[in-house]
């Protein structure tokens, strides 16, 4: 089965042709830059930016995310909140991340083992990070108050446990690391693609606000466990993770019985 990443690969799974919307790269430097700057000079809601390799993948705290060639796949989404049910950017991240986790489901048909949130969008299958979510907010200049963000996805596809860096190896996988020795992956990189563009910009009200916050909770896998918070500062607590509120916020009860909520920052478990 040919893992090439094109626009044509994708039609058949798309459930509507959007494929001028669709832009596919050999190499970019990232594909939230690239969208970015398409969406400063006022590219319209739903286009997609896909690159087969990126020479410097974003991830969150300024962190790098490691994108080789033909082994991931790394999409920029182009959304105006306006035009999606839920409107808050940390809803977005959240349905994203339900998004990937379904797709990664219906088109990998894996049996035996369910993807899990690692709050915020982390996507972990076998106990690996195997996706990273990343939204960046934009200002467009044709409408100052027109606030639209850039919905970046990293999926470790095919990557073998042995291609990552050393330092990766014990943290992150890939959905078909296994099946690189055995053979070609069962399912293809155009119809993971498509299935997850087919959820956030084709049907992007499949689920209400309730109903998306239930199916994120039960795919948080730290809800109850005893936790450590690193903000963005640095600086870090110890708690227990007890609930993901309404906007998207992790409720960690600290030690003192203080409930704090969350917006951001990372979180491990405590041992
Ligand atoms: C994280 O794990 O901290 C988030 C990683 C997000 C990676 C994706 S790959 C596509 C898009 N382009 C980037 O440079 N980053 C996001």
């Amino acid at each position: 089965m040919s893992d090439e990443l094109s626009v044509q690969g994708m039609l058949p799974y798309l459930s509507r042709d959007i494929s001028d919307m669709i832009f596919i790269h050999e190499s970019l430097e990232s594909t939230n830059i690239t969208a970015k700057e398409l969406a400063e000079s006022g590219t319209e809601h739903g286009t997609v930016i896909i690159a087969n390799h990126q020479t410097a993948g974003k991830g969150r705290f300024g962190r790098d995310f490691y994108s080789p060639p033909d082994h991931g796949l790394y999409m920029s989404i182009i959304l105006c909140p306006a035009r999606l049910g839920f409107s808050v950017p940390s809803l977005i991240t959240a349905y994203a991340a339900v998004v990937v986790c379904e797709a990664i489901e219906t088109v990998c048909g894996f049996s035996d083992k369910s993807p899990q949130i690692k709050w915020v969008n982390d996507i972990f299958l076998d106990g690996k990070k195997i996706c990273g979510i990343l939204t960046e907010s934009v200002k467009m200049l044709s409408d100052k108050d027109l606030q639209c963000v850039v919905l970046g996805i990293g999926v470790n596809f095919s990557t073998p446990t042995q291609g990552f860096p050393a330092d990766l190896r014990q943290s992150a996988g890939s959905l078909f690391e296994a099946d690189t020795f055995l053979g070609q992956p069962s399912a293809t990189r155009n119809r993971l693609a498509a299935e997850i563009i087919n959820h956030i910009v084709l049907s992007a009200n499949r689920y209400d606000r309730e109903q998306m916050l239930d199916k994120y909770r039960q795919r948080i896998f730290l809800l109850g466990r005893k936790v450590i918070i690193t903000e963005i500062d640095g600086c870090s607590f110890e708690g227990v993770a007890i609930d993901v509120d309404d906007i998207g916020r992790l409720v960690v009860k600290r030690e003192d019985g203080e409930l704090l909520s969350l917006f951001a920052g990372e979180v491990s478990v405590r041992f």
